[in-house]
């Protein structure tokens, strides 16, 4: 069974009496231990698929399904139950709570998906080169340390589905395959990864590589 399944997706934005078509008819089915990257030009609808299959967005049309399980059109706090318990996302901007730590902010994900503490962060953080930086609060960090501090918090909870808004962008080439090392294993411990990127060296890494273009997927 897919880990995820996207069928018929359409977004909608209105400004005024401006409709932009973000997403129109996306059809997608992620397998546990996927990699998928998503390529496309920026304003191509990556974002909002990516928030669309996290349940942080609804699609105006079509649905989302969850480890066999329906996310869209339910009640939020259902939406936010399943989110918790299944799916990890970083997002292009906003991942941390800025009043916490990072190391809070990672045990506090934690405890949302219902998970006990584990001696697994210093290595986490570590990992991705930024083992020193537990005890700093986001407002301390640069655009790359502060995007790695989000990957921990999305992994936390070692999610089934592991959803990343372009997790390369502001990181250096060797960061970048900290980075991929990182996505890999998760990975290869049986979750399902799916990444936006503007990057070759990233989407190289995956096993699935899909282009949309104004809200289309195309081959
Ligand atoms: N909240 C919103 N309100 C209005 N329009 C939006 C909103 N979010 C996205 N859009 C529009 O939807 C389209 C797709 O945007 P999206 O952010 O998904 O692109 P993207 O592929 O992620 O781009 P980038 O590579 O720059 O991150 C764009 O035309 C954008 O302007
Ligand atoms: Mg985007």
């Amino acid at each position: 069974m897919p880990s995820l399944i996207a069928s018929g997706l359409y977004r909608f934005f209105h400004d005024g009496d401006n409709e932009t078509a973000a997403l129109r008819g996306i059809d997608l089915a992620v397998n546990p231990g996927e990699f998928v990257a998503l390529l496309g030009p920026s304003g191509s609808g990556k974002s909002t698929l990516l928030a669309c299959l996290a349940g942080l967005d609804e699609p105006d049309g079509g649905y989302v399904d969850v480890m066999g399980q329906r996310l869209s059109r339910r009640p939020e706090a259902a939406r936010a139950r399943l989110r918790a318990r299944h799916i990890g996302m970083l997002m292009q901007m906003g991942n941390l709570v800025d009043h916490l730590t990072v190391a809070q902010n990672i045990r506090l994900q934690r405890s949302l998906a219902g998970q006990r503490e584990r001696a697994r962060l210093p290595e986490l953080l570590a990992s991705i080169g930024i083992g020193a930086l537990g005890d700093s609060l986001p407002s301390q960090l640069s655009g790359g340390e502060s995007a790695r501090a989000g990957l921990c918090v999305a992994l936390a909870s070692e999610p089934f589905i592991l959803i990343c808004d372009e997790p390369t962008a502001e990181v250096d080439a060797e960061t970048e395959k900290d980075v991929i090392t990182v996505l890999r294993q998760h990975c290869s411990a049986g979750a399902c990864v799916i990444v936006a990127t503007h990057s070759d060296v990233l989407a190289r890494a995956a096993n699935r590589c899909l282009s949309i273009r104004d809200g289309r997927l195309v081959a």
